[in-house]
């Protein structure tokens, strides 16, 4: 990143690829926002004095825009920072302080004016992707403890526009991640999480633009937070024509405990710019995720067999052989055994905390499985739910104060099960040492990190006075800190995140996650729509994708096996299905789609997204990915359902060099990259279902 400090280090321009970000402290000393957008081209163009108008009620404060928005004085839009003092003052007034670039990183130190408060500010560029990362450092320089209210990783500011858009992602299990976008009108509008995770109800990504932006058209502020616990983004449009978009932990039952000499440090926001409309946008994100953020994000992952919907609880060292045998002919890389192999688990109501391997089940451990596993040419993987606990098994008999709880209280249960309490080191304890040596004694390569049921009680009641809100942060750091002690044990060990589906799907477990499980719902239909949406915040590869089982378990739609397949080719796929129901035809087409998708894997796991045709707007879904060195180009396209004997609309490819050729591999037509991008493809689909792989090869000028 680079950035230009002007006027004795008093104004910073973060100037990345195409955008610029500029801050400034104002002759009051706070640090106010400048300008986010498009690249300037002269730094005079900053310079240019606001003639900002204050309204009669309305203070300097009021419309002002600092960074950081604390709450105090007349100020009173969301706060980015909330905190009471020993002596009951609860109002923040923050001067600048020094500033210093250290490792890449842009640190402004503030001050409250009167209270030993310090808080740095930092900013960190990635050029490539014009995304700018935000958090914050509360620091107690005193001798008092402070309590924190409420801290938001990042106050980001809007230009003023007549209007403006938002696009997030909201739905509920087995519904992640729907698309909505919506006119902001006066007020706030809250996408937030008090669940204890990143939830299925909303995820924590944002987009905002002025009403006229299209797909590859027109300005867009994107964002997300870093956090996989209790989040909120809150939109606020003021009378005054200003949008602000604060982002960061749920201030809803927080408090946190700042004694003298520590330091509180928030998670990330994400913050990006284009004026390429929301695909780039997405584009952006997917790039910046693949190189930044993504466990591993430089390797490609590899086809997975999950046993879950074939055996469900019922699985067993057989049946178990039987599948891997047959997914192994098919050419999974990796078999993973799902709930069910661990304590007295026969069915959700028992287990869950007992990880030790279930030796009815598994007469030989899992080793001899695992041997079997890996002499098929395939890598092992397993499931586990570690911070969970049932009620009914050893680990809560012997540690029934292991848990979230109020004293005295009902213990809500969950899906049968109560949350561990990872807030307690004795729990962190427990957990690390359940997986670790799980890992230690088999050679496991794959863990499927679930997590079944949200928070509730979210009590803590051995703890000092005044700790007990802090469970929502802590939790979500415990886990973090458990993910990162193992993965640095078992390097090779690849994690998948999931919380019956995408309830863990966020930016924060992404540094720890390689990929996630998008979804319960393998309904290749609604899938199109859930996977849609999940393209627009986070990249193909951390998106897992099962074929599964014709009667689908969901909506019980029947779908033909190649919509299926295609369906589950545009992320990282998978297999779910119980293979002893194919037949050997089926098995046949089966095994040839997964060599198909190995060889077009680089290219969706790793190319650029167009999102061409949205699957609520019209009868046919379609997505294209265009390979990192612009060679090659991988069309899927989806009929749901022909109407009227209407033949399907052509699809306009995009991302292509005008004046280079491309040849449509199976027809072995050769246009130019404009004729393929204005004429587009005739699509020949039928009937209810249909779908089609199209692949385009660039031949040369
Ligand atoms: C959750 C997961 C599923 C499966 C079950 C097992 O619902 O999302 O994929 O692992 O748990 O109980």
């Amino acid at each position: 990143m680079s950035i230009l400090t002007v006027e004795d280090n008093k104004i910073w321009v973060i100037r990345t690829h195409r955008a610029d970000y500029a801050i400034h402290v104002d002759s009051n000393g706070a640090l106010q926002h400048f300008y986010w957008g498009e690249q300037l081209n002269t730094l005079d163009e900053f310079f240019e004095a606001s003639d900002q108008h204050v309204w009669i009620w309305e203070s300097e404060e009021g419309i002002s825009r600092e960074e950081i928005m604390p709450w105090g004085k007349l100020n009173f839009a969301e706060p980015g920072l909330k905190v009471e003092f020993q002596d009951c003052s609860r109002d923040v007034v923050l001067r600048f302080d020094s500033s210093v670039i250290e490792d890449n990183v842009l640190k402004i130190v503030l001050r409250d004016v009167i209270k030993q408060l310090q808080v740095t500010v930092h900013y960190r560029a990635y050029d490539e992707f014009d995304v700018i990362e935000r958090w914050v450092e509360i620091a107690n320089i005193g001798q008092e403890s402070v309590v924190l209210e409420q801290v938001m990783s990042a106050v980001w500011h809007m230009p003023v526009y007549p209007s403006y858009r938002l696009t997030y992602l909201a739905g509920h299990w087995g519904a992640e991640t729907q698309l909505r976008r919506e006119l902001l009108l006066e007020g706030k509008k809250v996408i937030e999480a008090r669940r204890g995770i990143t939830g299925h109800n909303h995820n924590p990504f944002f987009m905002i633009d002025f009403g006229e932006t299209t797909e590859e058209n027109g300005s867009v502020y994107y964002g997300a937070l870093a956090f996989s616990g209790h989040w909120k983004v809150v939109a606020e449009r003021t009378p005054y024509q200003f949008l602000q978009i604060a982002v960061g932990i749920n201030d809803f039952d927080f408090r946190w405990l700042l004694k003298a000499g520590e330091t509180f440090v928030s998670p990330v926001s994400v913050g990006g710019y284009t004026a390429r409309g929301y695909g780039d946008a997405s584009r952006k994100l997917h790039g910046y995720q693949q190189k930044h953020v993504l466990r591993n994000g430089d390797q490609l992952r590899k086809v997975l067999y999950n046993s879950w919907e074939a055996t469900y609880f019922d699985v067993n060292e057989e049946n178990q052989r039987i599948l891997a045998q047959k997914a192994a002919s098919l050419g999974a890389e990796r078999f993973v055994v799902d709930d069910g192999w661990f304590g007295a688990r026969a069915d959700d109501t028992a287990g869950l905390g007992d990880w030790y391997v279930n030796k009815t089940k598994f007469p030989n451990g899992l080793g001899s499985l695992i041997d079997y596993v890996k002499s098929l040419g395939m890598d092992f993987g397993i499931w586990v739910e570690p911070e969970m606990v049932n009620p009914n098994s050893d680990l809560y008999r012997n540690h029934p104060d292991w848990v979230y709880h109020f004293p005295n209280r009902h213990r809500t249960e969950g899906r049968n099960q109560l949350v561990l309490n990872l807030a307690r080191e004795d729990v962190q304890a427990y957990v690390y040492h359940a997986v670790d040596e799980l890992l230690s004694t088999y050679d496991i390569s794959f863990i499927k990190w679930d997590m079944n049921r949200y928070f509730s009680e979210p009590g803590w009641p051995e703890t000092e006075m005044g700790r007990d809100r802090e469970v929502w942060v802590r939790h979500v750091h415990a886990l973090y800190d458990i993910w990162e002690r193992l993965q640095t044990k078992h390097t090779q060990v690849q994690f998948e995140s999931c919380a019956g589906g995408g309830g863990r799907v966020d930016m924060g477990i992404m540094r720890y996650a390689d990929q996630f499980w998008t979804s319960d719902n393998t309904d290749a239909l609604d899938r199109l729509r859930i996977q849609w949406g999940h393209s627009h915040a986070y990249n193909s590869k951390s998106m897992v994708c099962w074929v599964t089982e014709n009667v689908n378990f969901m909506n019980g739609r029947q779908i033909p096996l190649q919509f299926r397949f295609h369906t589950a080719m545009m992320g990282t796929l998978g297999i779910g299905m119980n293979l002893n129901h194919m037949t050997e035809q089926e098995m046949k087409e089966a095994a040839a789609y997964i060599a198909q998708y190995k060889a077009i894997r680089p290219i969706v796991q790793e190319g650029l997204c167009y999102r061409l045709s949205p699957p609520e707007q019209s009868d046919v879904t379609a997505v294209e990915y265009v390979s990192q060195d612009g060679q090659e180009v991988v069309l899927f396209t989806f009929r749901h359902a022909q109407h009227y004997g209407h033949p399907a609309l052509p699809v306009r490819l995009r991302g292509l060099d005008p004046s280079s050729r491309y040849c449509n591999s199976e027809t072995g037509e050769i246009r130019s990259g404009q004729g393929w991008m204005s004429r587009g493809i005739l699509l020949r689909l039928k009937g209810d279902y249909d779908s089609a792989l199209i692949r385009l090869t660039l031949v040369g000028d």
